[in-house]
């Protein structure tokens, strides 16, 4: 590990972008400036939906790229390729891991192979006819219908009803070709951080409580006051190692570098299943990833530190 020196580093910090989490990433861009400021960086923000800004990108001589850019066109490996013909290093996971880890069926292939239990599914491909009878004895009601690349539960919806299942699925179909049709899992929702390349290791396990909405959904996940953190999160250690060692293989079989943050539901049996890898967590202070952090007795400025050590790491 290389211990830099901040004030050597000029910073180019990503973020905005044209995707449907655009105003998160604000949010996370605005959380990450302060926080690397702090630690002595030197900051320039560049919104990839400003052909101006990506000029400067090209011009500005910039040591490293911060990244805190969310879903389409950000996080799914486009902006990572072109820092990679740039020349540009740059935080969180390169090309292709950050590719599969947007495709939520994808990832779900990679987990089973790796030995992480994921929730019973089946994707369905937009115009492509399916047998909804059989679906329904597959995945079971309550089931989840969540289009394959999207975040912040954007179009993720519980369907209590089997009556409601295929409108559910056309509407996912308006905003993804693809759709992935889960088994609920009743239980205990929590995220789990991992740090690092090669010798990656799992952080502390935050419980997320929704405060809001049914479950964590978007409002939930944004408005103030619509979620609780509770960070080490008050489960049993077991599970809280079974679900650590999880994240680690996820992070590896995804091939992420850097950071990455699964999420996961605990259910009744105090069995967890993992649903997705964030290959960008979100950055504002009060996001689960520095929140993680400070459980370990890392400060937000030096986990920007750190993911900028890993960023440089060969
Ligand atoms: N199979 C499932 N069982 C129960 N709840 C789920 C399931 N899938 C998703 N959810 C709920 O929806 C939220 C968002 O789903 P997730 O798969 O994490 O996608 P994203 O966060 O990328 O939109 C989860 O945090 C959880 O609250
Ligand atoms: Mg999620």
């Amino acid at each position: 590990m290389i211990m830099l020196n901040p004030s050597d580093y000029n910073v180019a910090l990503l973020a905005g972008g044209t995707s449907g989490e655009r105003e998160i990433s604000i949010a996370s861009g605005q959380g990450a400036k302060k926080a690397l400021e702090e630690a002595g960086f030197s900051v320039t923000w560049i919104d990839p939906a400003s052909k101006d800004d990506m000029k400067k990108l090209i011009d500005g001589n910039f040591d490293v790229a911060f990244l805190c850019l969310h879903g389409k066109g950000g996080e799914d490996g486009t902006v990572q390729g072109m820092l990679e013909l740039l020349g540009i290093p740059y935080t969180c996971s390169g090309v292709q891991a950050s590719a599969i880890a947007m495709d939520k069926v994808k990832s779900k292939i990679l987990y089973e192979r790796a030995g992480i239990p994921t929730p019973q599914s089946e994707t369905l491909t937009v115009d492509v006819p399916f047998d909804i009878e059989a679906l329904k004895e597959k995945v079971g009601i309550p089931c989840v219908v969540k289009p394959a690349t999207e975040g912040s539960a954007l179009g993720v919806e519980i369907v209590n009803e089997a009556s409601e299942l295929e409108a559910a699925i056309e509407r996912v179909f308006k905003i993804d070709e693809t759709a992935l049709v889960e088994t609920f899992i009743k239980g205990t929702e929590t995220t789990a951080g991992v740090l690092g390349n090669d010798d990656a290791e799992g952080m502390p396990i935050i419980e997320i409580v929704p405060m809001l909405g049914e479950f964590y959904d978007f409002e939930s996940k944004y408005a103030d006051g619509g979620s609780k953190h509770i960070c080490p999160a008050p489960i049993d250690d077991r599970i809280a190692a079974t679900i650590q060692d999880y994240a680690v293989r996820a992070h590896k079989a995804l091939g992420c570098r850097g950071v990455s943050r699964s999420d996961f539901i605990i259910d009744e049996s105090g069995k967890p299943w993992i649903l997705e890898t964030n290959t960008i967590p979100g950055m504002t202070a009060t996001s689960l990833l520095p929140d993680a952090a400070r459980a370990m007795g890392i400060e937000f400025p030096d986990l920007c530190i750190k993911l900028i050590e890993f960023a440089l790491e060969e």
